[in-house]
């Protein structure tokens, strides 16, 4: 069995693999080769935490089984350890047998981002210049680097709601916008953030929009990745009823998680069949993309499973390729 640290994961594995391991994910799942359960919830006794298991089976070329161990311990703040520890066990799916265990987090991390680096290369306007980031949390630097990954950027505009996250978030990530040659400015609002962008990436944990439709002009395309309960949203419901094109990663889970799309439904205001397609059916050429430069185009993710163990099995391959990692027997 393989054990993959963080430092690991990232000696083998780039944000192009991710956002190739993660198309792969989205044709396996639009072709109905994955099996995906519900999330299991089990809270603790004394409520101060939740422990949750993320099962998935993916067959096709994969042949691989695995799960996604996530808790919630709000009170690890204090502990100075990781609120939201994640781990991965990969499963092979010939013998059953466990054959590696991955830090979870840096994992979602990468293959979260992957996503947004996916969607902005088959929907943005290949002409993309600016760009803007909502929210400096752990999502942030790699949501970054999949957007300098796929676009020839010249600025992206970093806007957070708590003060002073943003100013440090530019100086932190600027070795990596260097690399790329990437302008990073820390924006004053969100006005100012999302004003003549191209693209824009919201991983924020905001309840309510995190910008005004009025704003945003046209051609934008917009990934929307931080909301995942029915009471929040990040997306005005304005903007979603003037988008040209809407695509999502897993219908049947956006549709009962993403209050972007659940809350404007309620009010009457927006209905599923807007949706265009999930983006392994624009993938695998089953429905259009983007029609016009000047349409505005949404991107909107809650994540799944399957995009956990088809990342998981392509950091296993890398990392054996290179001999990295540390081999343990049970
Ligand atoms: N779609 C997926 O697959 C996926 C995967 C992982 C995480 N997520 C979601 O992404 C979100 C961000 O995750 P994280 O770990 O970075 O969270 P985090 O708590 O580390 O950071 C969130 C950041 O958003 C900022 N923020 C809140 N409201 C804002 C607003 N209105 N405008 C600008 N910034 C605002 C906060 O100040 C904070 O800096 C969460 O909601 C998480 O559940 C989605």
């Amino acid at each position: 069995m393989l054990l993959l640290s963080r430092e690991d994961i990232l000696s083998v594995f780039t944000m192009r693999d991710a956002i190739e391991a993660d198309k792969r994910a989205f044709v396996l799942h639009t072709k109905g080769k994955a099996i995906v359960p519900l999330r299991i919830n089990l809270e603790t006794e004394s409520k101060s935490g939740q422990c949750m298991f993320m099962p998935a089976y993916v067959g096709g070329e994969l042949n691989m089984a695995g799960v996604k161990l996530v808790s919630c311990f709000p009170a690890n703040a204090e502990r100075g350890i990781p609120v939201i520890p994640a781990t991965v066990a990969l499963i092979d799916g010939t013998t059953g047998l466990v054959t590696a265990i991955i830090e979870g987090t840096t994992l979602t991390q990468i293959r979260t981002a992957a996503i947004s680096g996916a969607a902005t290369e088959l929907l943005s306007n290949p002409d993309s210049r600016i760009a803007a980031l909502f929210g400096t949390g752990g999502q942030g630097p790699a949501q970054l680097e999949a957007l300098m990954t796929v676009r020839k950027l010249e600025e992206i505009r970093i806007f957070d709601a708590l003060p002073g996250r943003a100013a440090a978030f530019v100086e932190k990530n600027q070795p990596l916008s260097d690399r790329f040659g990437v302008k990073l400015v820390e924006a004053a609002s969100s006005k100012a953030a999302v004003t003549d962008a191209d693209i824009i990436t919201t991983v924020t944990t905001s309840a309510n929009p995190v910008f005004s439709n009025e704003d945003i002009k046209p051609g934008c395309h917009i990934n929307g990745v931080g909301s995942y309960t029915p009471d929040k949203r990040e997306l005005p419901a304005e903007l979603i009823r003037r988008a040209g094109r809407i695509f999502v990663d897993n219908r049947e889970a956006v549709l009962s998680e993403a209050g972007d799309f659940i809350i404007p439904m309620k009010e009457g205001l927006f209905s599923s069949d807007s949706i265009d397609g999930e983006l392994g059916e624009l993938i695998l050429g089953k429905v259009e993309g983007r029609r016009s430069k000047d349409e505005i185009t949404i991107m909107k993710t809650v994540g799944f499973a399957t995009l956990d163990i088809v990342a998981a099995d392509e950091i296993v391959k890398k990392a054996t390729e290179a001999g990295v990692g540390t081999v343990i027997k049970l």
